[in-house]
């Protein structure tokens, strides 16, 4: 398709002669007097490029352009003024409010080709690239969306192998991140900060992978030996978790989550908020899901005994700050939801 001109100038023998250096080159010309014509004719028309005379009669050149300038639709066609000034004051205005070039009256035919060939492939280099920019940004971010996905559905597999361990932990891991989120969530962490504290939840359990079968899903009493092997899932947890290095905070709720406030649990013996918060989080989001989950031994527990478990080991097993946070989550839910259904 042809270039599409528009030359604005007050005088004929210009207009005249721009249009017929242009038209002899295969470009489409339109010819306009006066800035009002070319502000009306741009409300229907887009030329590809704008040649404009500086002093015209009402309103000039440099207010012509600035008003194309102000609506969004125009503001990337290209203007060459034209000019019989031969001063810089001319050519620094004009080039602040965005003019591409100047040629100058009267014109010289070749330079005029020139100039608005040169104009005219300037920008279609500039409109090529900008488009095949906006491509790989659109495929960059396309990928990039699919990488995160794929982190997210690993994850869950890798979390839902844990739960498939344990007949009577269906869906634990899932549960114990849904309430760690809402926690941080209450605690007013940010949107990414729960979205960490939502995956360390679904795979604080994940050293059971290394616990045997038989130990885990064991009906009666474990024996010591027994239960010394399950207290060891923080560390294996923590080793598996450990070669994630895109995600290197993730061994952190494997590795603490049953550590105690009071400095009794296990693995380190750490107290207080020598635990990383998270871990104290998922510490309290763990045991309220193990209580209000069912057991091979028994049913969910009632939702005061669960209430009271928790206020029990406010500041002793758990964090008194996000203790209190649970017990404001039982009190609102009336109905029992929080709970394996
Ligand atoms: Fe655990």
């Amino acid at each position: 398709m042809s270039d599409w001109i528009l030359v604005v100038d007050d005088d004929t023998s210009n207009l005249r002669m721009a249009s017929h250096i242009l038209t002899g080159e295969g470009m489409r010309v339109s010819c306009l007097k006066s800035g009002a014509e070319a502000l009306k004719f741009l409300e229907k028309n887009i030329p590809n490029l704008i040649l404009m005379d500086i002093h015209m009669p009402e309103m000039d050149g440099f207010e012509t352009l600035n008003r194309i300038k102000e609506k969004e639709e125009l503001a990337n066609i290209p203007t060459i003024f034209l000019t019989a000034d031969d001063d810089s004051e001319t050519e620094t205005k004009g080039l602040n409010i965005g003019a591409m070039d100047f040629i100058k009256k009267p014109f010289v035919a070749e330079v005029l080709l020139i100039r608005v060939r040169h104009t005219l492939e300037l920008i279609r280099l500039q409109n090529s690239l900008e488009h095949e920019v906006e491509l790989k940004t659109q495929e960059v971010v396309a990928h990039q969306k699919r990488i995160a996905r794929m982190s997210t559905q690993i994850i869950q597999a890798l979390s839902g192998a844990v739960d498939a361990k344990d007949t009577y932990t269906n869906g634990h891991s899932t549960r114990v991140a849904e309430y760690s989120k809402e926690i941080a969530r209450r605690l007013g962490l940010s949107e990414q900060e729960q979205d960490n504290i939502y995956i360390m939840g679904l795979l604080h359990d994940v050293g059971k992978i290394g616990v045997s079968d038989s130990i885990i899903n064991k009906p009666a009493k474990l024996t010591d030996e027994e239960y010394e092997e399950i207290k060891n899932h923080p560390v294996l947890g923590a080793r598996i978790l450990k070669n994630i290095s895109e995600f290197p905070g993730l061994v952190t709720g494997a590795r603490w989550h049953h550590e105690r406030y009071d400095g009794k649990g296990y693995p380190d013996g750490l107290e207080g908020e020598d635990i990383p918060a998270e871990a104290r989080i998922i510490a309290v989001a763990d045991a309220y899901d193990a209580m209000t989950s069912r057991r091979s031994y028994r049913d969910v527990l009632p939702q005061e005994r669960v209430r009271s478990e928790i206020a029990e080991g406010r500041g002793t097993q758990f964090d008194p700050e996000y203790a209190d946070i649970v017990l404001a989550m039982i009190d609102e839910d009336t109905e029992y939801r929080l709970r394996e259904l």
